[in-house]
């Protein structure tokens, strides 16, 4: 099988950081099929050779043993055309086709890692020069708009040249690993779904930290804010993933579908319910890898007077007959204390006690690690047996101990990376770990009370780099007689 892959934003931040090693490494593992051409698109005046050098350049920034040797560059090389567009000029679509022409692949990946603001124009010029026929396929990156109207707005702009099937809309923590074995654990063993429901789980927390702050990105950043950059897309997803429904099968359809019912479960913000739980947050200067690091404000691209989050915090619920009751404690930043981010799930203590359990432990406890650490542990208690501890009735306290997981080690380091697997099954044309334009709906519509309610209130309140955020945010968690993982 042929392809071609236009990438769209050929020489934009996320071509180079993500796109390109992923591509690579599919090439070197062999997967890509062969006789493929990437074909980078930007306004620069570039020939195929100076996209190849700077592409070249660019996997400097590679870390060691994904970076290509130069032999391995030089074939991977043979792969990369480039294209000069000006994304607003119908002729120059004229001139994308005559290129595809000339070659006639079976299957077109139309890439469009550019701003979202070009997406409606981009995909109906494509329609428009004739290249939105059934073999092309359109991936579209987050964020998808800024709200549900925007979001609506380039769906609905989409649907009218493409059909649903040729749209891959990209949440890249669906390609991860653990997310992967986060479906097969579920609906791959019988072991935990009888006790997946809330007469066995008592909270789910999920959280996903980053220690890097806005780095370059500052002036897409300061528009965007935690919420829109990572709740409305991968912590939603990650929710849908622990809270949804077993599939009837394995196919897209089938696992979008549930997905879509536990986004319409959420149940839905009041003003009171804004007030209690949900946090948001911006840091201010402080540490990193043991470093003094500057404060958001101080960050090159952001408004000085920027009301922007780095930081959210909220406790969801999901109103159906399985979760009514269950606390989902969601939580993102950037600047935290460290890169980590997990689900842990945490069960209700035996009905009855016969043992005297350690103070502070919390029953059993399951945590889905996701990165770093990539596997599964599993908190039991169970008892030392050490002779000192001996209390006057013969028995001895519990302790925790866990069960520990590693998937990185067991499977191996050469495992596929998300933007790898990603791009593969858009070549093949699985759209299993894409969005579905009613999810992606149903999340923004979720969020946009929020989004509406931080536009007047008093703004983001400060934490200092290198901590686990606002002390409101352990306020909030703590009012349900709880506390963040860190803090146990
Ligand atoms: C992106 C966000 O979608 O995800 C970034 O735009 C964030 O702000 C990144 O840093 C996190 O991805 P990962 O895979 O590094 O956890």
């Amino acid at each position: 099988m042929s392809f071609d892959l236009v990438l769209f934003g050929g020489t934009g931040d996320l071509a180079w950081r993500k796109l390109m090693p992923a591509l690579f490494q599919a090439f070197r593992h062999g997967s890509l099929p062969a006789g493929g051409r990437i074909i980078g698109v930007a306004r620069d005046d570039l020939s195929d050779a100076q996209y190849r050098e700077l592409i070249q350049s660019r996997f400097k920034a590679v870390e060691g043993a994904k970076r290509p040797s130069p032999e391995e560059f030089e074939k991977f090389a043979d792969l990369l055309h480039y294209l000069r567009m000006d994304l607003s000029k119908p002729a120059d679509y004229e001139r994308l086709a005559q290129t595809l022409q000339e070659r006639d692949a079976d299957t077109v990946v139309m890439y469009l890692a550019t701003a979202p603001s070009l997406f409606t124009q981009t995909v109906e010029r494509i329609a428009a020069a004739g290249l939105g026929g059934p073999k092309t396929r359109v991936v579209l990156e987050k964020p998808l708009g800024h709200d549900l109207a925007s979001n609506r707005a380039i769906n609905a702009a989409v649907g009218r040249v493409l059909k649903e099937e040729q749209v891959f809309r990209i949440d890249h923590y669906l390609g991860k690993p653990s997310v992967q074995n986060l479906f097969a654990m579920r609906f791959g063993n019988a072991l935990f779904e009888p006790l997946w429901r809330r007469e066995y789980i008592a909270s789910i927390e999920i959280t996903i930290a980053e220690d890097l702050g806005v780095e370059k990105r500052g002036a897409f950043y300061d528009q965007t804010g935690a919420l829109r950059d990572m709740v409305q897309n991968h912590a939603l997803q990650l929710l849908c993933a622990v809270a949804m429904e077993p599939p009837i099968n394995a196919h897209a359809d089938a696992l979008r579908d549930e997905k879509l019912k536990v986004l319409r479960s959420l149940k839905a913000w009041t003003p009171e319910s804004i007030g209690m739980h949900a946090v948001r947050g911006q840091y201010t200067a402080g540490t990193a890898y043991g470093e003094r690091v500057q404060g958001y404000l101080q960050e090159p691209g952001i408004d000085p007077a920027s009301r922007t989050e780095t930081f959210v915090a909220l406790r969801a619920e999901i109103a159906n007959w399985r979760w009514a009751g269950v606390p989902f404690y969601i939580r993102t930043g950037k600047r935290l204390a460290s890169r980590d981010a997990r689900i842990e799930v945490n069960f209700k203590p035996t009905p009855h006690a016969i043992f005297r359990a350690p103070a502070g432990a919390s029953a059993n406890k399951l945590v889905i690690n996701l990165q770093p650490k990539d596997g599964l542990e599993l908190h039991l208690l169970a008892q030392a047996q050490n002779s000192r501890k001996r209390s006057g009735d013969g028995t001895q306290p519990l302790a925790t101990v866990q069960l520990d997981l590693d998937f990185g080690q067991r499977f191996g380091t050469e495992r596929v990376g998300a933007y790898e697997r990603l791009l593969l099954d858009v070549i093949d044309g699985r759209l299993n770990l894409f969005v579905r334009s009613d999810e992606q709906e149903e999340a923004w519509r979720w969020v946009e009370p929020l989004i509406e309610a931080w536009q007047n209130d008093s703004g983001p309140r400060p934490y200092a780099a290198g901590t686990w955020g606002p002390s409101a945010s352990s306020a909030m968690i703590a009012r349900d007689g709880l506390a963040w993982s860190e803090e146990q």
